[in-house]
C-alpha cells in the first residue's frame, strides 16, 4: 500500500482515465467515489433547469451519498479528482472531504473539463476540511497528458 491515494469522481469516464494516469505517475493507490445513485444522462443535462446537476449546483448544501467511501486514514497524501461543473467540484466531493478526517494530510485536487481551469485548484473546497489540512494547488489535467507532464507536476508539488 502506498502512502498516496488518488480518489476521484467521474460521471462520464474522462476523470476516471485521467485519475488512472495520475495514480500510475504518482505511485498511488486509486479509489473511485461511486455515487449511491448513479448520474444518468438526464441528470447531467445542464440546460434543463430541473435536472439533478442543476439542483445540486443551486443548492450547495446537497451532499450526494457515496456507495463505498474509501478510508483515507492510512494515507499522507490524497489526490482528489473531479469533473468541473460550472467551474467547481460537484457536491459529492464535499461529501467525501467532510466525511473523513484530513487533519495533517496533504490534499491536492485535479480536475478535467471541456476548457475551464478555474476550480481545478481546489481553493473553493478548503472549507470542507479542517484547518490543519495541508492544501497544495491543484490543476486541470487531460486524459491525454503525457506521463512526463504528470511526473513534472508531481515533482514540482514537492510532496
Ligand atoms: C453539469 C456539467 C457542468 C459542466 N461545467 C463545465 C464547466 O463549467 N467548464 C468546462 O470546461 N466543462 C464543464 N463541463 C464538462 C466536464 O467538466 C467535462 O466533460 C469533464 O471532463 C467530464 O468528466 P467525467 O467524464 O469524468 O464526468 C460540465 C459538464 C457537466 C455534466
Amino acid at each position: 500500500m502506498s502512502n498516496r491515494l488518488v480518489a476521484y469522481f467521474s460521471a462520464t469516464g474522462t476523470t476516471r482515465a485521467a485519475a488512472h494516469h495520475l495514480a500510475e505517475a504518482a505511485g498511488a493507490d486509486i479509489k473511485e467515489l461511486t455515487p449511491t445513485e448513479p448520474y444518468r444522462d438526464a441528470d447531467l443535462n445542464w440546460t434543463d433547469r430541473s435536472s439533478r446537476c442543476v439542483r445540486e449546483h443551486e443548492d450547495v448544501s446537497i451532499r450526494p451519498q457515496i456507495a463505498d467511501v474509501p478510508d483515507v486514514s492510512g494515507y499522507d497524501v490524497v489526490f482528489v479528482g473531479y469533473p468541473l461543473w460550472w467551474d467547481k467540484a460537484p457536491n459529492i466531493i464535499r461529501t467525501f472531504l467532510e466525511g473523513q478526517d484530513f487533519s495533517g494530510k496533504t490534499v491536492v485536487t485535479f480536475a478535467t473539463s471541456s476548457t475551464s481551469t478555474e476550480g481545478a485548484t481546489g481553493d473553493h473546497l478548503h472549507d470542507s476540511c479542517s484547518a490543519s489540512t495541508r492544501w497544495l494547488t491543484g490543476r486541470r489535467i487531460a486524459a491525454h497528458d503525457s506521463a512526463a507532464t504528470l511526473a513534472t507536476w508531481i515533482n514540482d508539488l514537492g510532496l
